[in-house]
Parts: structure tokens; C-alpha cells; sequence
């Protein structure tokens, strides 16, 4: 979800007004990806690389995720959507991780829709998350293969993403599900993300519908 910046600073106004406006588009996107039946998405909410923002804009941050864990949650809990969060979850403020927690704990038997939130994500991070608990339950590294890999990772349920939306043009993987995106199409589109449409949603999902995806393969 990238662009929030550029669009507040093109209207004058202070970042945090463009992360909240980027909060608004939420909705509209979700009840699109159920109706265009996608089963699982992820959305890139704050990485590992983010703390280093200046602390009002993480502090602004952090309050926006509290604020829209009231607001969302209950709703997308109607909508039958089970919210799963990716991440540390340490060094998150005791209030952001308790929100997630009970946001897990409320939808965990929801089955129309798995949203996932990328929060203290890293890829990289991960991947070495999933290495330590390999090595603390004392695998043979001989038997390890990539499916026992990643039976380790965060969110080991997902599906192999299919497709990566990235907006506001930046051409860069951003350390986001490194694992996950090893055959993944990707969509790059110049729009920022607060003015990101459900009518944008449908062309990119109709693009890579349109693609042959050959995966190594002729
Ligand atoms: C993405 O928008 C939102 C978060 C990382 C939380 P940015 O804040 O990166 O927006 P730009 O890149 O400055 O426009
Ligand atoms: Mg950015």
C-alpha cells in the first residue's frame, strides 16, 4: 500500500492524512476481492524498514492501526473475513498487539475471505524466524526440503501468491513475502495507493488473469 505520502504532500496536507485516507479504500477493496473471489490477500500495512520514519509518523502510525482495528474489525468480521497478522509482533506497542490478538481470536472461524496484515513484516526476517524454530526442533538437516521450509514460515496456510500489486510506480520487492512470491506476476501501476479503485482491483486482476504463467516450464 504505498503512495500515502505522495498523495498527502500533493494536497498540502501531512502524511498522516495520507495513511488515513489510505485506511478509507480498505472496504470498498475487501468487498471487491469477495466478490471477484479471491480466497486470500495480503496487505503490506508496516515493515521492519518502517520504524526508521521519524517517531511521530511511526506514533501516527501505530495509533491509525488501533483506530482501524476498531473500526474494520467488527465489520469484516460480519463479512465473514478471517484476519490473520504477519510479523514480529514483540516490538509492537502492548495495545497494537493486543488489537491483532483479539482480531485473530474473533475471526479465526471465518472462512469467505483470509486477509492477512503485514505488520513488522519482513521477508527476510522470516525466512530467518523460520530457520531458528527449524534449528530449535532439531531437524535432520538432510530431510529438510522446501515444503518442510515452509510449514515454518508465518502464515504457513497461505497460498503461493499468485499476484503483487504495488502502487505509486515504485518497481521494488520491498523485502514483502520473499518466499511466497518466488513465481508470483506482478502488477505495477503509477496510482497512489489512497486513490486505488476497485475498478483498478478488477483491471489487475484481469490482467493476470490474461497472463501464461509457464513457471520455468514452456
Ligand atoms: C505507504 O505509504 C504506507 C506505509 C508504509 C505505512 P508511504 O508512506 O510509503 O508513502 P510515500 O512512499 O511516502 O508516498
Ligand atoms: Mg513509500
Amino acid at each position: 500500500m504505498d503512495g500515502n505520502g505522495r498523495w498527502a504532500k500533493a494536497r498540502w496536507l501531512p502524511r498522516a492524512a495520507g495513511h488515513r485516507a489510505g485506511v478509507e479504500v480498505l472496504t470498498p477493496l475487501l468487498e471487491t476481492a469477495g466478490e471477484l473471489g479471491v480466497e486470500a490477500l495480503t496487505l503490506y500495512a508496516f515493515s521492519t524498514e518502517n520504524w526508521a520514519r521519524p517517531e511521530t509518523e511511526v506514533d501516527s502510525l501505530m495509533a491509525l492501526f488501533l483506530e482501524t482495528a476498531k473500526d474494520k474489525v467488527p465489520e469484516l468480521n460480519e463479512r465473514g473475513a478471517r484476519l490473520r497478522f504477519v510479523g514480529r509482533r514483540e516490538r509492537l506497542p502492548q495495545g497494537v498487539r493486543d488489537a491483532v490478538n483479539e482480531a485473530e481470536k474473533l475471526t479465526g472461524d471465518n472462512d469467505k475471505l483470509d486477509v492477512y496484515v503485514a505488520l513488522n513484516y519482513g521477508g527476510r526476517g522470516e525466512i530467518v524466524d523460520a530457520a531458528r524454530r527449524i534449528m530449535r526442533d532439531g531437524l535432520d538437516p538432510d530431510s529438510l526440503d522446501e515444503a518442510t521450509f515452509a510449514r515454518y514460515l508465518y502464515a504457513p496456510e497461505v497460498p503461493e501468491v499468485d499476484l503483487v500489486i504495488r502502487t505509486s510506480g515504485e518497481l521494488r520487492v520491498s523485502n514483502f513475502l520473499l518466499w511466497q512470491i518466488a513465481y508470483a506476476e506482478f502488477y505495477v501501476t503509477e496510482t497512489l495507493w489512497p486513490d486505488f479503485s476497485p475498478e483498478e482491483f478488477r483491471r489487475a486482476i484481469d490482467s493476470f488473469a490474461a497472463r501464461q504463467r509457464r513457471r520455468g516450464g514452456v
